[in-house]
Order: C-alpha cells, then sequence, then structure tokens
C-alpha cells in the first residue's frame, strides 16, 4: 500500500478486533477471513502501516491468540492488548491505553473488519487536523443509513455529537450522514477525555462516539471529513464478506487496466491484494489469480489458468488451462501450454511445455522442450526431490524423470523413456522394450475374436 503523506506530528494506530463475529458461523476468528487472498486483519494493518506510525496497537477479544499471532506476522512490533469483556468501542481503546504509555503526537482508530478506508481518506483527515480540528471524525453518506451511529454537523462540516442509531430520535434517525467509526485526534487528549466517557445508553456500551461531545464540551473544535460508502463496508456475515470480495475485485481490476494490462473480460479474471501485471500483459477470460503473482511485460495468460505465488517472465505465455504453483519462476519468452501444471519449478528463458505436463522441484535450463506428458517424479510418499535440466535439452513425449536426476545440457531423452540415472550433456538416453512386429498376427486375432463372439450369441440362444 503506498505510504500517505507523513504530517508534522507523529501517528500511533490503535485497531479494533475484539468483536465475537459470532455472525460468520465460523471456528475462524471474522478479521482471519480473507478479501483478495489476504485476511481483512492484513488489509487493515495495510491501512495502519502507510500512516507510518510510531506505535500500533491492536485490540483483540477473549482468546485473540490467532488474531494476534497473525497481527504479528504481519505488523512486527505491533502491541497487541486484550479486551476481555467486549463493553463498547471506547471501552476497547481504553484498554490501549496502557500500551500507548508516553505516545506524542495523534492517536488513529480504525477497524479491523472495514478493510477499505483508503489512504486517501486519511490523508484528508490529517489534514483537517493540521487546519486545526481537536477530533476528526470520517463519515460518509448513506442511503440507507440504518443501524450507523448518525453525525450531527453542522453545514461547514463542524462536527456537533454522534449518536448510535439505538439511542436516536426521530429526527437524528433521518440523518443520513454516518459514522464510519474512524477517529483521528490528539493521543493524549483522547485518552483523557475517554476516562469520562459512561454507558448510559441503550446498548449499555461505553461508546467511542461520546468523545465528540466531551471534547466540544471543552471547546476543542471537532470535524466530519466524508469519504465513499464503498470504503466503510464492513464484514460482519458471509455476504458481507462476498460484497467485499466483489468490491476488491472491481477496484483491483480497474486498478490493473488503468496501469496497461488487458482484460478481455474484467469480470471473470480473479485477483489478489498483491498482484503484479506488468504493461502489455493479456489476460484473457476466466483466470483466477491468487497472492504472489507477478506477470512481467508483454506476458499472456489464456483463459482458466490458475497461479500462486510465481513470477511470469517478459514475453512469456500461460494456458489455456494451466496451473502454476507456489514457487514457479518462468523466464522470458516461455511457452506453457494446456493441462501443465508446475510447482516450485524454474525455468530459464524461452523453455516450452507444451501440453499435458508435470513439473515440480524442479530447474529447466534455457530453450530445453518438454514434449507431451512429461513428467518429474519428485515425490517418493516421503521426501520430494529435485529435477534438473539442462538448457537445450528435449524431453520426448511421455517421459518419466525419476527424481532425483539430472539430464545434461543438449541432451535427448527418447518417447516414452524412464529416466532413473543422470543423462550426460549431449547424450541419447532411451529405456524402453525393443518393438517387434509380428506378421498377419492382427487379422488372426480378429478372426479368433470374432469366432467366440458368435459362438456365445448362438449358446444365448
Ligand atoms: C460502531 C459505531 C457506529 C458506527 C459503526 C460503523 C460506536 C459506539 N458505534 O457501531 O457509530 O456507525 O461502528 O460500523 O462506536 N469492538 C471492540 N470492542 C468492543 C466493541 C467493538 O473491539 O467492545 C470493535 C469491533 O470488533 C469492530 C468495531 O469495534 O471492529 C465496531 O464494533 P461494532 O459492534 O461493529 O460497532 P457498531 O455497534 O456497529
Ligand atoms: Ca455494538
Amino acid at each position: 500500500m503506498e505510504r500517505v503523506e507523513k504530517p508534522g506530528r507523529p501517528i500511533s494506530v490503535v485497531v479494533l478486533a475484539a468483536g465475537a463475529g459470532t455472525r460468520m458461523r465460523s471456528d475462524r476468528p471474522k478479521v482471519l477471513h480473507e478479501v483478495g487472498g489476504a485476511s481483512l486483519l492484513a488489509h487493515a494493518l495495510g491501512a495502519a502501516a502507510a500512516l507510518g506510525p510510531e506505535r500500533t496497537v491492536l485490540v483483540v477479544g477473549h482468546g485473540g491468540e490467532a488474531v494476534a499471532e497473525a497481527a504479528r506476522a504481519i505488523t512486527p512490533g505491533i502491541r497487541i492488548v486484550e479486551q476481555a469483556e467486549r463493553l463498547g468501542t471506547g471501552h476497547a481503546v481504553r484498554c490501549a491505553a496502557p500500551a500507548l504509555d508516553g505516545v506524542e503526537g495523534d492517536l488513529v482508530v480504525l477497524y479491523a473488519d472495514t478493510p477499505f478506508i483508503a489512504p486517501e481518506s486519511l490523508a484528508r483527515m490529517a489534514a483537517a487536523r493540521d487546519a486545526g480540528a481537536g477530533l476528526v471524525v470520517l463519515g460518509f453518506e448513506s442511503a440507507d443509513p440504518g443501524r450507523y451511529g448518525r453525525l450531527v454537523t453542522e453545514g461547514d462540516g463542524t462536527l456537533l455529537r454522534i449518536v448510535e442509531a439505538r439511542d436516536a430520535g426521530p429526527g437524528e434517525l433521518a440523518i443520513t450522514t454516518c459514522n464510519s467509526g474512524v477517529m483521528a485526534g490528539e493521543a493524549a487528549t483522547m485518552l483523557r477525555l475517554l476516562e469520562h466517557v459512561g454507558n448510559d445508553n441503550a446498548q449499555g456500551e461505553y461508546y467511542l462516539t461520546d468523545l465528540v461531545s466531551l471534547a466540544r464540551a471543552e471547546g476543542i473544535g471537532c470535524r466530519a471529513v466524508l469519504c465513499d460508502e464503498a470504503e466503510t463496508l464492513g464484514v460482519n456475515d458471509r455476504a458481507d464478506l462476498a460484497r467485499a470480495e466483489a468490491a476488491f475485485q472491481a477496484r483491483a481490476r480497474r486498478a490493473a487496466m488503468l496501469a496497461g494490462a488487458t482484460l478481455v473480460a474484467p469480470e471473470t479474471v480473479f485477483l489478489s491484494h498483491d498482484t503484479r501485471l506488468g504493461r502489455d500483459v493479456t489476460v484473457e477470460p476466466n483466470v483466477v489469480i491468487g497472492p504472489g503473482v507477478e506477470v512481467a511485460d508483454g506476458a499472456r495468460i489464456a483463459g482458466f489458468c490458475h497461479l500462486e505465488h510465481c513470477r511470469i517472465g517478459p514475453g512469456a505465455t500461460v494456458g489455456p488451462f494451466a496451473r502454476l504453483r507456489g514457487g514457479t519462476a518462468l523466464g522470458a519468452d516461455c511457452r506453457v501450454g494446456n493441462f501443465v501444471e508446475m510447482k516450485n519449478a524454474t525455468l530459464a528463458a524461452g523453455v516450452k511445455a507444451g501440453h499435458l505436463t508435470y513439473v515440480g522441484d524442479a530447474a529447466v535450463g534455457a530453450g530445453a522442450n518438454l514434449g507431451a506428458g512429461t513428467v518429474t517424479c519428485n515425490y517418493d510418499g516421503v521426501d520430494k526431490h529435485r529435477t534438473e535440466i539442462g538448457a537445450h535439452a528435449f524431453i520426448g513425449t511421455h517421459a518419466a524423470l525419476v527424481a532425483p536426476v539430472t539430464v545434461g545440457e543438449g541432451a535427448y531423452v527418447a518417447t516414452g523413456t524412464v529416466v532413473t540415472e543422470d543423462v550426460p550433456d549431449e547424450a541419447l538416453a532411451i529405456a524402453r522394450p525393443r518393438q517387434t512386429n509380428r506378421e498377419g498376427l492382427a487379422a488372426r486375432l480378429r478372426k479368433t475374436f470374432a469366432a467366440r463372439k458368435a459362438a456365445r450369441a448362438r449358446s444365448e440362444s
């Protein structure tokens, strides 16, 4: 994610993730469900990281060890605090106070289940802070404000207070400006005011949103900054998750096209959070690109391919119907055709594997040709073994390469050969029974079979 220009003052971020996520009906914590191949948590921590924070604190619920572990892997140095009892968003941020001890500058509160807040929106909040607002809340206009908190504002964006839907009267419910949940202000002030937040409301919760009226009572100016409703899309159940995925895909496809890739039927191409497509890459319909894929300039991915954790060199063509798995790297101008699977395989420039081939745990030299049905037998049921194929080697149709094995440069492996021993450079390996032809035997067999069938028909009638 791009880095937002850092304002003059340091920033710390609190990411709330203590929600139970019961509506997901899942054994997995809600924020570890994925959109675009990355967890909701990873998206939120990405937005946090873009702020260049001094300190990042994640608030997890009771038993949030899996979430904490995932967070540490994404953001080393993140501080984790537990909110043992879920007493509201204000209470959650208060739980983070000890981990924020001594921080200077601003505090930004994000939700882990709201993955799409744009860096630009956070930058506009920072700009409002720079312009003198004491507390800044990110809001959005909604045609269907439902259960969102309502922002009570004056026309110029001055924020008077936030009312939760369940505490709102009819007049307030008619307000269509909603609270996204994202809030920014001076850390020390926010933490001090949080001490005064009570829970005398419809849900009996400590509301973070009450900071606005508490700030105003002290003469601190509050402002609402608005963003697009799409950014505030939160995930509560699997239907929300699918909506979030659709929104992510629409954005990722558009970004790929604007960066110079042709997606012939964009709505049938699935991308990941870290997909990198070069200039003049063409992706044909029905292609799924999982995490960790980089496609260099001018490469072509034909229809129905499935790619993950692989690099495709410039000018290479892949598919249709190819599957490239983790650790695969294709050099420039490689040709990988239909029904080819590769895993942990490095192909140098110009390698051809046109059809029906499996290449696993292998290195293939430049210009080598893997005939139809070439299979590296990399697994013995216990261990994986490597196959090395030299530059310009020619592997004949239906060859089995029993790893560990090396085929030398310029070597030739005859069709149907089972290679169990290394093949020297420029040698021909052939391992198959010699063919013998028996004159007239086909005709004799055919006559015998026909006679048998006739005898059977007679006995059955
Ligand atoms: C909250 C806001 C509401 C806003 C809405 C946007 C408050 C009081 N209300 O409502 O104005 O429109 O978000 O989605 O802030 N969480 C904790 N601990 C808690 C409670 C919540 O960590 O004790 C976390 C949740 O995991 C979630 C986020 O805070 O990530 C928001 O919680 P949620 O219950 O969804 O908020 P709402 O009540 O919908
Ligand atoms: Ca709630």
